[in-house]
């Protein structure tokens, strides 16, 4: 049986050619990048700092101000808590943080740990499209805020916010602005210095990279101070301590690099992909609910709702197909999804949904499978869920 992979937001699979970058760091470029004193040293030394590189340029920034971490989670923690830990304990009294509704559960949980450390949370809600609206943002900040925190694209939904005009509310107003844009660098064009970003977390695996290695870009001008929550040798500007992953951060470096290079093409054969696939789906199930808005989305995402079947007997049906359950939280938990209640989806139409995410290597073939697939088992399901009411 061959196996479809739609599910490109849970992650990726790693490109050959990351893969063949990343090969000699197991074997022969084995040093510890902070050995320095020989010759296996500085060559680790010298191929992070190359992938260094890579990664700032993707996202317009000075390669110094990349922190490696062990992905997105682990970013987003240590910019919330490094922003609020960092405040001596006068200037943390009634302090404020805000932060949005359908964020990723690495960026809600912190702010929540943030809530039992004395801070204020405001967590905005976003429109029916999952756009956030700029009024609400700027009417949240407080001058006691600290930072806000918005995503760049989301991982259910795929909607992208303005983070332009939300960064530009965020410098006005001599905010932190950060954003968790694990599904959104390398996929849509990032700018710090335009967006007037502070903080930004990224991820390899999203990217065709290997999992467990991230980054966060940490703005050294106007300076963003950070506490690290990592404490040990020092490395990464003393803000992320511990022996630097070497083949992973080669293979990141190496997965950004080809995304800088092919993502203007890529994004015009996913989008057209993922046209056909709706379209496809939308002959054959003329009541197909699209979730979020499909202007603002990242091209590789879909995400729809097919009424009156229940998701559980679509997702047994479709085990060779791998998309994931629209309404499932992105922990292993069967609560619905927190993104779709905000878009205030109603609960039978959260629970009949379908996120797909289109990969690099998706074919017009598989999309064409999917399709009818889909469409054919509709009517059966149907069938069904009104035989059990
Ligand atoms: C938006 C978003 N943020 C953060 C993460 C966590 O990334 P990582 O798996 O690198 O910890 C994910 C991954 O699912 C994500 O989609």
């Amino acid at each position: 049986m061959k196996l479809i992979y739609l599910d490109g937001h849970a992650t990726t699979p790693c490109d050959p050619a990351v893969v063949d970058a990343m090969r000699p760091y197991f074997t022969e470029v084995f040093g510890n990048a902070a050995s320095r004193h020989h010759a296996f040293g500085w060559r680790a030394r010298e191929s992070v700092d190359a992938a260094r590189a890579e990664i700032a340029i993707l996202v317009g920034a000075h390669y110094k101000d990349i922190v490696f971490t062990s992905g997105a989670t682990e970013s987003n923690n240590l910019a919330l808590k490094g922003v609020t830990d960092v405040l001596g304990p006068l200037a943390k009294r009634d302090r404020h943080i805000v932060t949005v509704a359908t964020e990723h559960r690495s960026v809600l949980d912190p702010s929540v740990a943030l809530e039992a450390r004395g801070f204020r949370v405001t967590r905005l809600t976003v429109q029916p499209d999952g756009l956030l609206a700029l009024d609400n943002l700027r009417a949240a900040i407080e001058p006691d805020t600290v930072v806000v925190s918005v995503m760049a694209a989301n991982n259910e939904i795929g909607v992208l916010q303005p983070l332009a005009e939300i960064g530009a509310i965020c410098r006005e107003r001599g905010v932190l602005f950060h954003t968790d844009a694990a599904q959104a660098v390398g996929k849509v064009p990032i700018d710090v210095e335009q967006m007037n970003i502070d903080l930004l977390s990224c991820t390899a695996h999203k990217i065709y990279g290997p999992k467990g290695i991230g980054a966060l870009y940490v703005r050294r001008r106007p300076r963003t101070s950070l506490a690290p929550q990592m404490h040990g040798g020092g490395h990464e500007r003393g803000l992320r301590s511990g022996t630097l992953n070497v083949p992973g951060i080669v293979g990141f470096g190496k997965a950004c690099a080809l995304c800088r290079t092919s993502m203007t093409e890529e994004s015009k054969r996913l989008r057209a992909l993922r046209d056909q696939l709706l379209a496809g789906l939308r002959a054959g199930i003329p009541d197909l609910h699209v979730n979020g808005s499909m202007e603002n989305r990242l091209p590789h995402n879909l995400h729809v709702s097919i009424p009156g079947i229940d998701g559980s007997a679509l997702f047994l049906a479709l085990d060779d197909i791998a998309v994931s359950p629209g309404a499932a939280c992105s922990t292993a938990s069967a609560e619905p999804s927190h993104v779709l209640a905000a878009l205030r989806v109603d609960d039978d139409l959260a629970r009949a949904s379908i996120r797909f995410g289109l990969t690099r290597f998706t074919t017009d073939g598989e999309i064409d499978d999917v399709v009818s697939r889909l469409v054919g088992l509709v009517p059966h399901l149907r069938a069904q869920q009104a035989a059990l009411r």
